[in-house]
């Protein structure tokens, strides 16, 4: 079997693929991205080398059917689109994918604090991996609704003997451990859905990230992270938040609403069919909406099918429904005490953070400055995915790439860069063996 390597810089006219004998190269890892979005699927394939440094081998992305407001509303629609999506990857990676990093969405996922405490010992005890293992079954047991997956447990802060602050207690010394910790959860049906869609073209979900971690994964940089930032996945139904401080996820949000919402508004108001308000919007709106507020916008062919609009009118449609989506993410925010609270600022990804000038708008809505975000991290990437709607495939495919990583070196304890609570249980059992 053979796979092909996309060559990044040196590429001016379109990706130059290379082709290797993969059966000969056992200082390789493949690796899948799968962002399964309400209107767009899109998918990374990534060769991760024993470094630890992924280069995409592949891409595609395609229309969606059978999703709504981020979840399955059936499987066939779903499970063909993914079908559909990887064909044309594996056919440019040569790569068959099996399994994949996969997206879930939808208001339907949670971030709640947790605490949990448990007695390791006399003053002397070490902390060690059980304990941390232990100590995070009591602040998840109990603390999620039965019909919830877990689908990550973030530490936020450790306390020994009832001294806080502490980030990673291995090897420190206490007779009693607490934790403070973000429980990431998603309905069950939803999660198994997912899993059955994915399953239904041959693929195993190995993990369900949400978007906008996925996103946040391929867009942020650990400075970022560490001083306070919110990144916010604008799509075609949902528009979620993540925010970031002192280098760890604190909080998850999703609103059932985005670009999509934008574009029935104004084919409703304008009485027109949907492609031609998407084409109003993708064509003559800006999110600066100062400008030219007498113009006309004119759209179809002269003499023909040609329709004229008043701007102001337009934008007065427009700009209604992103009111209301960026306070709805605002009051996200507010609840989560990060209103006004980020010196990092917003990163904006998805589909919607491609209308021109939005950061100009969503600076306004949120008050605070605003970047557009595109992926960073993986090697080999052409201008097709360097886009902020492949941020979520990039930052799935980034999360697969660090944990194949560890395949090269399966003896020792993961990297420092390998964050623990971004790891499945199963892997976190298996390092504690070690
Ligand atoms: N240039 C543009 N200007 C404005 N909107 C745009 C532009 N390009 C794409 N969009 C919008 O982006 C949306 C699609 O974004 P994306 O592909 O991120 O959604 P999705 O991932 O399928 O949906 P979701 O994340 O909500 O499940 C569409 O509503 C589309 O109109
Ligand atoms: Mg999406």
């Amino acid at each position: 079997m053979f796979a092909c390597k996309i060559l990044g810089e040196e590429n001016v006219t379109g990706p130059v693929l290379v082709w290797y004998n993969k059966t000969m190269d056992n200082d390789k890892r493949f690796v899948t991205g799968l962002d399964v979005g309400t209107e767009n699927v899109r998918t990374i394939i990534a060769a991760v080398d024993k470094d630890g440094v992924a280069t995409v081998v592949g891409y595609n992305e395609n229309k969606t059917t059978g999703m709504r407001k981020g979840v399955p509303a059936n499987l066939t629609g779903p499970a063909s689109s993914i079908d559909r999506v990887l064909g044309e990857a594996e056919r440019m990676s040569g790569y068959e994918v099996k399994s994949a990093y996969v997206s879930i969405n939808g208001s339907q996922i949670l971030s709640t604090k947790t605490e949990g405490m448990i007695a390791v010992g006399t003053a002397e005890h070490e902390i060690n991996e059980q304990d941390l293992a232990r100590v995070e079954d009591v602040a998840v047991t109990g603390r999620i609704p039965a019909n919830r997956d877990v689908l990550d447990v973030v530490p936020l802060e450790y306390a020994l003997d009832g001294q806080g602050g502490i980030k990673d207690p291995l090897g420190m010394s206490g007779a009693r451990l607490e934790m403070r910790a973000n429980v990431i959860s998603a309905l069950t049906p939803n999660c198994e859905n997912l899993k059955k869609a994915t399953m239904a073209a041959d693929v195993e979900a190995k993990r369900l990230i949400p978007s906008v971690v996925a996103a946040a994964k391929a867009v942020l940089t650990e400075r970022q992270k560490e001083n306070g930032v919110a990144v916010i996945d604008m799509g075609s139904a949902t528009t979620s938040v993540a925010v970031y401080e002192e280098g760890d996820l604190q909080y998850v949000g999703v609103v059932p609403a985005g670009s999509n919402n934008v574009t029935n508004d104004l084919a409703i108001v304008l009485a027109i069919d949907p492609e031609m308000a998407e084409e109003i919007k993708t064509r003559f709106v800006t999110g600066n909406f100062d400008s030219n507020k007498n113009s006309i916008i004119r759209i179809g062919k002269e003499g023909k099918n040609e329709r004229a609009f008043e701007r102001k009118e337009v934008e007065d449609v427009i700009k209604a429904r992103l009111d209301e989506i960026f306070s709805e993410i605002r009051k996200k925010l507010k609840s989560a005490r990060y209103d006004q609270r980020l010196p990092e600022g917003i990163v904006l990804t998805g589909g919607g953070a491609k209308m021109r000038d939005i950061e100009i708008f969503a600076k306004n809505a949120l008050e605070a400055s605003v970047k557009i975000g595109v992926p960073e991290g993986l090697g080999g990437v052409s201008e097709a995915i360097e886009k902020p709607d492949f941020a979520v495939a990039a930052g799935l495919a980034l999360f697969a790439a660090e944990e194949a990583a560890l395949d090269f070196t399966p003896s020792k304890t993961p990297k420092k860069s390998i964050k623990l609570s971004n790891t499945p249980n199963f892997l976190k059992k298996i390092f504690s063996k070690f």
